[in-house]
């Protein structure tokens, strides 16, 4: 391995200060709840909250900034722990251009943080990029002014590369490929970028903004162009740290380590204790940070992470609320990019040991209600339930 380690904290922090050099005003995350956004239920994507940037409706503070976004993404959640890939939780690193610099710059700069030894320093030789079929300018700019051989560029279509989520600003795509090496490979020929393997796994985003979705399907092109860039801050420390998994990033894994403490399970053991540490991991983390932007567990189904990562820590035999101190951990790890937490470290825990105790009470009474009928079904002889 090249490159260091770097740690996801310090990594969070290398991103925003490159981009200040750049010209870039750092805003520190906006809310996990939309503002005024009918159209999701929770901020998914670093440049949600900004869509009124993008559309010129709104002034930015800055034509330049860069920001390090709270992200939840619910979609799959029944999947999540049985696979080590996904959570619901996750942070989005992002520059973003308001009409200000377009494809030139987002490249070189996506290009120069990756691989510059002053910054994070990956191999040149294990990254591709990926373009937009027909995006000839993109492609040139790859090509001539980065200096990557044709070959080594990938031309893919509307759904590996033009980015849109929901309504509002969209547009073609360049993504970053990181290839983590042949051990990871499928082996079957023809295995290369966009092969689902995992393998080749993209890294950056630069998303060439210029369109806007009516929500219909009807695009339109924008008043100015723009740039929107999304780089998953887990998915770079998993390529920097050279682990397989999100949950072996440094300050998820100390998560992990808290809940094996108190429940006794150990990562890698066996499938099953890894799948509820895994989602008792994520849940948790979606629950604090959740809760610290105000959403209570009892709104619209939104508590369901916690009632899961309460009802998995049962799985792994404590009856008693737990995932309260586990909370204690998330914030720590978490304390220097997100101060707000600290400050609200009681309120958040008190809310998580309320819903837990509440959830308490109702599996007992289930349990209850279910021994009451068995006994009275054995009672009358019965040997089916
Ligand atoms: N908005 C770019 C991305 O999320 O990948």
């Amino acid at each position: 391995m090249a490159h260091k380690a770097y740690g996801l904290n310090e990594l969070r922090e290398m991103f925003l200060s490159f981009f200040e050099t750049k010209g870039h005003l750092r805003l520190p995350s906006f809310s996990l709840v939309p503002q005024h956004d009918k159209s999701i239920l929770l901020i998914n994507a670093g440049m949600t909250p900004m869509k009124t940037y993008f559309t010129g409706e709104e002034e930015p503070p800055r034509r330049r900034v860069c920001t390090c976004q709270k992200c939840i993404r619910t979609a799959d959640i029944e999947n999540i722990g049985k696979t080590a890939r996904h959570g619901t939780y996750f942070e989005m690193l992002g520059n973003f251009s308001f009409g200000d610099y377009f494809k030139h710059e987002a490249i070189a700069w996506s290009w120069e943080f990756l691989t510059s030894p002053d910054w994070v320093g990956l191999e040149p030789d294990r990254l591709y990029p990926s373009i937009y079929v027909d995006d000839d300018e993109a492609f040139d700019i790859w090509n001539k002014e980065i200096g990557i051989p044709a070959e080594r560029i990938f031309r893919f279509g509307k759904e590996d590369n033009f980015w849109e989520h929901g309504s509002g600003p969209c547009g073609p795509c360049s993504e970053i490929y990181y290839d983590r090496g042949p051990e990871y490979g499928c082996g079957k020929p023809g295995c290369t970028v966009g092969c689902d393997c995992d393998r080749y796994i993209e890294v950056w985003n630069n998303v060439f903004s210029q369109f806007n979705n009516d929500g219909h399907g009807n695009y339109t092109e924008l008043a100015q162009k723009n740039i929107d860039t999304g780089m998953g801050l887990e998915r770079l420390a998993c390529v920097c740290q050279n682990v397989d998994s999100l949950f072996d990033v440094d300050t998820v894994m100390n998560i992990t380590h808290k809940v094996s403490e108190i429940t006794g399970a150990h990562y890698g053991e066996s499938h099953k204790t890894d799948v509820s540490l895994r989602i008792i991991t994520d849940h948790i983390r979606s629950a604090t940070f959740m809760i610290g932007d105000g959403i209570l567990p009892s709104n619209e189904g939104r508590g369901y992470v916690l009632r899961r990562a309460a009802r998995h820590g049962k799985l792994l035999g404590v009856n008693d609320p737990f995932l309260y101190k586990v909370c204690d951990t998330v914030i720590h790890e978490n304390a220097t990019a997100y101060p707000d937490l600290v400050e609200k470290k009681e309120y958040i825990t008190r809310v998580i040991r309320v819903e837990e105790e509440n959830f308490g009470r109702t599996i007992d009474a289930g349990m209850k209600i279910f021994a009451d009928m068995l006994a009275a079904h054995k009672e009358k002889g019965e040997t089916v339930f």
